[in-house]
């Protein structure tokens, strides 16, 4: 069983369980009866009475009931005329948030994923995803993981963060597929995380299914296969509600070594919430959840992911423009004579090479515009990677492009 890759120390932990507070009193987590807002001297007076009121001065019951309404939260007619003082969504920030919502985000994300919640690990930004698999298979000093370079930075960061190996395995540089020999070959019996990510930041092509199938049964009980889904959305480039094809969530259910990250940051425009996904088989995600720690997510941050999602229809629309500008960016950078290649790419970003790479970025920052360019990276130094942005700043880049002098 892959479970049994999990760091041994960590087995059989315990998360810290919250209780449903829901229309009690809160006295049991040590928070402040009162909220910092810029209302606060409007909503403290009232409450600050009961507080009084409580020591004999003389408050009527319904009143006290109200503003005990108010600090649990509840929003009957009778709390308005405390509650209408504050902001809204400021009204429950003096306590640690509820997992209710929580929940209902989770239940909301699994069904834009077609899996099931117990399927399903929230976590803060694909990132923290990825701290946490290494956090809960990697033996400090012991284990590693393979990538697959050129490859997203973070794999490395939180490997390294752990004390793991990092196990390169370069992609073909004629496609960037991966070369399966070479990873079977440099597997060793340590390398509990096979870190693929599809599309690959900073390369832009697929992964196929069958070829991550194959993975997950060659290295059944020896290694988690990852598999990284940040851009997928953008792979689905005629988006419709029925396209989980193409993500390797459709394949959790028939390997018990595979983890796939989702995130909001890219095609949901989520960034800012700091907003992902861990899914795979429920005995991986239950042991992920053992050591995450409680109220991690802010109640804004929920709060607002859960409006955004409840109407997501605008996505398919989103995305299918990303995916007609990045046709119509990538027709026309080919067009530049210092462009060497445009890579074909399936996710909201262009994956270039130019000789002229360090200057094109220079230029286009001193325009204000900032492309990425991995300086010093031997693997891309003569590479670039823009991001599709929307129609203007496609343009601004496109005319700033046709006033650089290339330095032949
Ligand atoms: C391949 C890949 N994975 C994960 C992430 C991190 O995503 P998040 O914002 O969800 O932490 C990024 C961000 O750029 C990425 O490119």
């Amino acid at each position: 069983m892959s479970i049994d890759l999990v760091r041994p120390e960590l087995v059989g932990m315990t998360t810290y369980i919250t209780t449903p507070t829901h229309g009690k009193t809160r006295l049991h987590l040590n928070e402040s009866p009162w909220i910092p807002t810029e209302e606060f001297s409007v909503f403290l007076e009232p409450v600050f009475k009961v507080t009084v009121a409580d020591q004999g001065q003389g408050i009527s019951s319904a009143q006290r009931q109200n503003t005990l309404n108010v600090l649990d939260g509840a929003s009957t007619e009778a709390t308005k005329p405390f509650a209408t003082s504050v902001d809204c969504e400021n009204r429950f920030l003096n306590c640690y948030p509820d997992l209710e919502p929580q929940s209902q985000l989770e239940q909301a994300l699994a069904e834009i994923y077609y899996v099931n919640p117990e399927n399903l690990l929230l976590t803060r930004g694909a990132d923290e995803g990825i701290d946490f698999i290494m956090r809960l298979f990697l033996q400090p000093g012991i284990d590693s993981i393979m990538q697959f370079p050129p490859a997203f930075l973070m794999y490395a960061f939180y490997a390294r963060m752990q004390q793991a190996n990092v196990i390169c395995c370069p992609l073909k540089d004629t496609d960037f597929s991966l070369d399966l020999e070479l990873l079977d070959q440099l597997w060793q019996p340590h390398c509990k995380l096979i870190m693929l990510c599809s599309p690959n930041n900073p390369t832009g092509n697929l992964i196929d299914l069958e070829t991550i199938a194959s993975l997950c049964q060659k290295y059944e009980r020896r290694a988690i296969i990852v598999v990284d889904e940040a851009y997928v959305e953008f792979a689905q480039n005629r988006y419709s509600n029925s396209t989980e094809t193409v993500s390797a969530t459709s394949l959790i259910n028939s390997f018990d070594n595979l983890l796939v990250l989702r995130t909001l940051s890219k095609a949901y425009g989520l960034a800012g919430l700091r907003l992902g996904s861990v899914i795979g088989p429920a005995p991986l995600i239950q042991a992920l959840r053992s050591i995450t720690p409680p109220f991690t997510f802010s109640s804004l941050v929920i709060e607002r992911a859960l409006r955004v999602l409840k109407n997501a229809s605008w996505i398919k629309t989103a995305v299918e423009n990303i995916v007609m500008f990045r046709e119509e960016l990538q027709v026309s950078l080919r067009t530049f004579s210092w462009v060497e290649k445009v890579y074909p790419s399936e996710a909201n970003f262009i994956f270039l090479k130019t000789k002229q790479a360090h200057s094109v970025s220079s230029w286009l920052e001193k325009n204000n515009i900032l492309v990425r360019h991995y300086n010093g990276n031997p693997l891309l130094d003569d590479k670039l990677r823009i991001t599709v942005g929307d129609r203007l700043q496609n343009e601004a880049l496109l005319l700033a492009l046709r006033s650089f002098q290339p330095d032949f």
